[in-house]
């Protein structure tokens, strides 16, 4: 539809169909059951039958002949028969699960995350929706906040290489074209800032950090052409973002220029209100609104409030007529005039969700997001060996995920179910060792409903160990699939404490005590204190939460058919007492190896430096990396320098290591990080194959946030790393001379 036909609906749209077209429902909203929604759940949300027949979009709900029912009675409905938005949280996949995206981080493959996206967009457009909440690039510092699980990690430049890829994958050029679907970029802004990683805390970051670690990824993801964003639920300078008209409006629409539809996160204008920013609801409506939020995700703030502020000249009917008009726009960009429901196809369902490509792709993607922290020799395993699987982790299928509520369970395959094709049936056996979870542990999953683990008795417990102890005994080699349970991450499951389950832990070092040959296969939605697992095991490979494919994956990786190649896209602490630990951290001005020792900034019980660092992950082959070349020792505005190394891979299979660039910008008029990333590439080297890997420095990689508050770069001297790890000290030096 053309611009000005949009622009004559609005003008014909009356006032209260304008506010609900900003108003978002709950997709149960409009089942069969019209009475008891309106004396249930409407009533106690304060909205209408009116409300319902008008809402301009719903979430959570999906089915392409239930969506395209719905659309149908909607619109006949509707006075303008403007078409409904249909949006859910598609996040890393939908029935077909892939790898979380902190473990998409892992990989450090943005095309395999485009990919990705792409297919979770394929089975979501099919299905009828035209929008998914993702993907999340909120940067992330504590791994105590369940929530890391569905950022790409701590480091901007690689969230921002993963947003855009994400972005891609799920819109394409054209988010109207098939199979595509819009994009939401959240939380804006600054969402896993929580203090103490607790969830929905307050963020305390000054504007420097906020501006140039915090904001980077956003702004990646609406350059790559986010349709949507959707804003946060966490305080910004102490205003909640949902209301801070800095925020979306100076930084949000003119500095990033975003142009598309803001929506609330759930309840979040509502939530102003508790934040003690808002009076009441008509308050929290009208700021939310004068902040330029489009959608009210899931409350009656705008719809209850919004006709009454215009009547009674509160606020200008103009800033609705705005937010209307970016909604109907959307609706426009994804083709809903012409054809509302779009890709919904009851037929394609079936062909396409959980196809073989999907499941392919899921695999793959699972392998390169794996990580090996540990080997001492002991991967990979001969499948004709005497081998035991001990774990909690054996034979479950909740390792497909957390925060992937329409991921298809069932489908999953376990680390069992594969390794009975792959180990020799006479050799190999297989338990669960231990429940996920003692009892203790079980009572923070409070309110957790239907997926909450059951208890298991102390005399099975017993049992269990008993039963893995004599297994153990008896084999060459023990993997344990251990870890947290699944529940134990993502939305409101912060950690005070991140270690592995303390029955989980009982039962490694009793395994331990009669078979030193461990393999650890850890499954977790974030980093953990892996202390005691590394001190006991001589191999850990993390495998995060993998997806459908996930123990088909595991058990390529741990036979060798895949070589690991991940690498940590946060850092795994020494101890929850270390956070928050990350790589790009400032000098402080009395570093760990300079000066006095008892004056230096340290701990006095335990290292500055976490367990794992960011960017480090082994292979089963070696690779060496040569010292840095430079083509010239000064960058200016109009000329590059090339840095080059050789990696040659000395081993004796195959293998993919992540070449990656830092620079360190020595002295600035403000204080920069010790390393940041700006490059890397994934290097496939055939046993004994050497490749020569060439990043080229410019003087845009060179900027930053100045003390002036410009964006530019200073001149001065610039150390330089190239390696296989943040701890890299490969190092050359250039200049920089504007
Ligand atoms: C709340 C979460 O914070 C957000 O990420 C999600 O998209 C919405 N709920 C909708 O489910």
């Amino acid at each position: 539809m053309e611009k000005e036909k949009l622009k004559a609906l609005l003008d014909d749209m009356s006032l209260k169909e304008k506010a609900d077209q900003m108003l978002q429902l709950m997709g149960a909203f409009y089942q069969e059951d019209k009475e008891g929604i309106l004396t249930g759940p409407a009533r106690d949300m304060g909205v209408g039958e009116e409300d319902i027949q008008l809402a301009g979009s719903i979430l959570g709900t999906y089915g392409a002949g239930k969506l395209k029912k719905l659309q149908k009675e909607y619109m006949e409905k509707q006075p303008h028969h403007i078409p409904m938005l249909f949006m859910m949280d598609v996040i890393h996949g939908m029935k077909t699960v892939f790898p979380m995206p902190l473990a998409q981080g892992a990989a450090f493959d943005p095309e395999l995350s485009e990919k990705c996206a792409a297919a979770a967009a394929k089975e979501a457009a099919v299905s009828g929706l035209h929008v998914t909440f993702s993907p999340m690039v909120d940067l992330v510092r504590d791994a105590r906040w369940g929530r890391v699980m569905e950022s790409t990690g701590e480091d901007p430049y690689l969230n921002s290489r993963l947003a855009q890829a994400q972005v891609k994958g799920f819109q394409g050029e054209d988010m109207g074209a098939p199979y595509k679907v819009c994009s939401c970029i959240k939380h804006f802004a600054a969402y896993g800032g929580a203090q103490a990683g607790r969830d929905y805390n307050t963020v305390e970051l000054c504007e420097h950090t906020l501006r140039d670690f915090y904001l980077p990824s956003y702004k990646a993801g609406i350059d790559a052409g986010a349709g949507m964003v959707m804003t946060s639920f966490n305080t910004v300078n102490g205003i909640p973002a949902s209301t801070n008209k800095w925020l979306m409006r100076d930084v949000l629409r003119k500095e990033m220029g975003f142009d598309g539809v803001l929506i609330s996160d759930f309840s979040a204008i509502l939530e102003t209100v508790a934040h003690g920013h808002s009076k009441d609801e008509a308050d929290a409506a009208r700021k939310a609104l004068e902040a330029g939020v489009d959608i009210d995700m899931m409350t009656s703030v705008y719809s209850a409030n919004l006709c009454k502020l215009v009547e009674e000249g509160v606020v200008d009917e103009a800033l609705i007529d705005e937010g209307v008009m970016r909604i109907l726009e959307l609706k426009n960009r994804l083709g809903l005039f012409e054809n509302p429901y779009k890709d919904a196809d009851e037929e394609e369902e079936k062909t396409v969700i959980l196809c073989k490509e999907h499941r392919n792709l899921a695999r793959e993607a699972a392998g390169k997001s794996f990580v090996l922290l540990k080997n001492e020799g002991i991967l990979p395993a001969a499948p004709g060996k005497k081998t035991a699987f001990i774990g909690p982790y054996t034979d479950n299928k909740e390792i497909i995920s957390s925060w992937a509520i329409l991921g298809d369970v069932a489908s999953c395959v376990t680390i069992k179910e594969a390794a009975e094709k792959v180990f020799d049936p006479g050799l190999t056996t297989f338990c669960s060792g231990s429940p996920v979870l003692s009892e203790r542990e079980l009572k923070g999953l409070v309110g957790f409903g239907p997926g909450k683990p059951v208890s298991v008795s102390e005399e099975e417990q017993e049992k269990l160990l008993q039963e893995a102890v004599e297994a153990a005994k008896e084999v060459e080699l023990v993997i344990m699939p251990l870890g947290e349970h699944y529940l134990q991450s993502g939305e409101a499951t912060s950690r005070g404490m991140i270690d592995l389950p303390e029955a989980q832990v009982r039962l490694l070092r009793e395994v331990a005590k009669v078979n030193e040959n461990i393999a650890v296969v850890l499954f977790t939605g974030r980093p953990l204190d892996l202390r005691e697992v590394s001190r006991i095991a001589r191999s850990v490979l993390v495998v995060w939460l993998p997806g459908t494919e996930g123990g088909a994956a595991a058990v390529d990786v741990l036979t060798g058919k895949v070589n690991p190649s991940g690498k940590l896209p946060m850092s795994f602490p020494y101890c929850t007492g270390q956070i928050p630990v990350h790589y790009n951290a400032y000098s402080t001005g009395r570093p760990d190896n300079v000066g006095e020792v008892r004056f230096r900034s340290k701990y006095i019980d335990i290292p500055n430096e976490p367990l794992y660092p960011f960017g480090y992950g082994l292979s089963y082959t070696k690779f060496e990396i040569s010292p840095v070349k430079l083509s010239g020792g000064v960058v200016t505005d109009e000329k590059a320098v090339t840095a080059s190394v050789t990696v040659k891979n000395t081993g004796e299979r195959a293998g993919t290591e992540v070449v990656q660039l830092y620079l360190q910008d020595i002295a600035a008029s403000v204080v920069r990080p010790v390393k940041e990333l700006k490059g890397f590439v994934k290097a496939e080297l055939e046993a004994g194959e050497e490749k020569e890997i060439t990043f080229v420095i410019d003087e845009p990689m060179l900027r930053f946030l100045r003390a002036d508050g410009t964006v530019g770069s200073e001149e001065g001297e610039f150390n330089l790393f190239i390696g296989n790890s943040s701890d890299t000290d490969n190092q050359a030096k250039f200049r920089y001379e504007s």
